[in-house]
């Protein structure tokens, strides 16, 4: 039954941030602190398209359920507030906090869209009550403009070398790294180049795990010793490299992770406690689409980051975090089945909110179609690739005929990935006729079906 209650309306996503009313785009200072985890983003409080950009926020305490509270950083006289991210600085290095820890917020004053104009200049702003107030350093801009339109400074602490880093977005496909002993006065360290990439950089340190995981979810691949730097721009184009006392050096060319449609300006949480050491991303799902909502903008599921060699390679993976599991309701399972060429299987669900696995082997030439609320997602395991809404996206390599896909599918999206997450795809997606949400088809040959295993998700709202 259609419905205009807040929450509860017909196209808001199930499991996906929303915010209440209003435009949103990137997210924003993603940072854990005392027990919740922050989610800023960029809001235009007053539309539903782009413009007016605040810092909006929501709090957590799963990375599941959100709420939405107070917007946290507005536009002032130096410019409207454009991404940027968040520390705690634990040892007071600004002196904000009297010798106690703050909350410090950096972001882009986006000077041109005030009058009268002025430079994109970035600035900061702290908090010392868990992110609820905020006060804008009286000293911004902490960082001059470089060139026209560089924004979004991604701050991050380097242990090994005792000093704050920001990577800053410059213009083309370059990026500077500066770097800061206070967080109030910033030197610049060295320029990055990641061809094809623009905007939203992060830089992080993730270890090498060995163990590819083909065909079973969720085994637990031996840690190296070997840590790689990964720097990664808005469209999810990344480097490899090392991080020295003069700066990112990158080792190899830019890779592409990321492979739907949706995923941009992808963020990682700052202070994620070293007892559970995850590297949690979460990004702006763009294009997605609300007809006739009040909001207009989905954040995607979280993803844990982790880097796993492969035959061909070291790649950054993401697979959704195991947080998931708190929404999980009833669960269809299906093993060791044959699709009949030409035949289908319907899993017994008429659910909406879904997590669904499959373990599928196809022989050479066989098709698989996945038909989710009549879209059809086309999996050709001989052609090492699957095509969903116009794009292809390619399988992890070796193209063997056994494929192992997790879909979460909600009101307006789909997210796509494999057992090992070097595949993941984000979609936006709105429901053809129909009210079924998963319809299994073989085509040309049979198709041996390992595993389905469907978890029915209830709401985070
Ligand atoms: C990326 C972006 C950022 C900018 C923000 C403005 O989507 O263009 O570069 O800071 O959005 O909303």
């Amino acid at each position: 039954m259609a419905t205009t209650e807040l929450y509860r309306e017909f196209h808001r996503p199930g499991f996906h941030f929303t915010p209440a009313q209003g435009w949103m785009n990137d997210p924003n200072g993603l940072v854990f602190y005392q027990g919740q985890y922050h989610l800023f983003f960029q809001h235009n409080p007053f539309g539903t398209s782009w413009g007016n950009m605040t810092w909006g926020h929501a709090v957590s305490e799963d990375l599941v359920r959100w709420r939405q509270i107070d917007n946290a950083i507005c536009p002032d006289e130096l410019g409207h507030i454009f991404s940027g991210s968040a520390v705690i600085d634990w040892r007071d290095s600004a002196g904000f906090g009297g010798g106690r820890e703050t909350m410090v917020a950096f972001y882009t004053s986006a000077g041109s869209m005030v009058s009268p104009p002025r430079p994109f200049t970035q600035s900061l702003a702290w908090s010392s009550d868990r992110g609820r107030t905020w006060t804008k350093y009286p000293g911004n801009p902490i960082v001059p403009e470089f060139r026209g339109g560089n924004r979004d400074p991604k701050v991050i602490w380097h242990e090994a070398a005792g000093r704050w880093l920001m990577a800053l977005y410059l213009d083309a496909n370059d990026y500077l790294l500066l770097s800061s002993s206070d967080l109030k006065h910033w030197a610049k360290l060295c320029e990055v180049t990641v061809s094809g990439a623009s905007e939203c950089p992060d830089i992080f340190e993730l270890p090498v795990l060995e163990g590819e995981e083909s065909g079973s979810m969720g085994e637990m691949p031996v840690p190296l010793q070997e840590k790689r730097w990964v720097f990664w721009g808005a469209s999810g184009l990344y480097l490899l490299g090392d991080l020295t006392a003069d700066g990112f050096v990158p080792r190899g060319a830019a890779q592409k992770s990321e492979l739907g449609s949706t995923g941009y300006a992808a963020q990682t949480f700052s202070d994620i406690p070293a007892s559970d050491g995850r590297r949690i991303q979460i990004s702006w799902m763009a294009g997605t689409k609300f007809p006739r909502m009040p909001f207009n903008g989905q954040m995607s599921f979280p993803v844990e980051l982790t880097l796993r060699r492969f035959s061909d390679g070291v790649f950054l993976c993401r697979t959704p975090v195991r947080e998931i599991e708190r929404l999980y309701g009833r669960c269809v399972e299906v093993i060791e089945t044959d699709l009949t060429a030409g035949g289908q299987f319907v899993p017994e669900t008429r659910h909406d909110l879904l997590d669904v696995s499959m373990d599928i082997e196809a022989p050479a030439s066989a098709a698989v179609v996945v038909l989710v609320y009549g879209n059809a997602l086309h999996l050709t395991p001989d052609q090492g690739k699957f095509n969903f809404l116009g794009r292809d996206v390619p399988l992890t390599p070796p193209h063997d005929g056994r494929v192992t896909l997790r879909l979460l599918i909600d009101r307006t999206s789909v997210e796509i990935f494999d057992a090992s997450g070097r595949l993941s795809a984000g979609f936006a997606m709105l429901p053809e006729a129909g009210d079924i949400p998963l319809v299994l088809q073989a085509h040309v040959k049979h198709v041996h079906l390992h595993r389905l295993t469907v978890h029915e998700l209830r709401t985070i709202w």
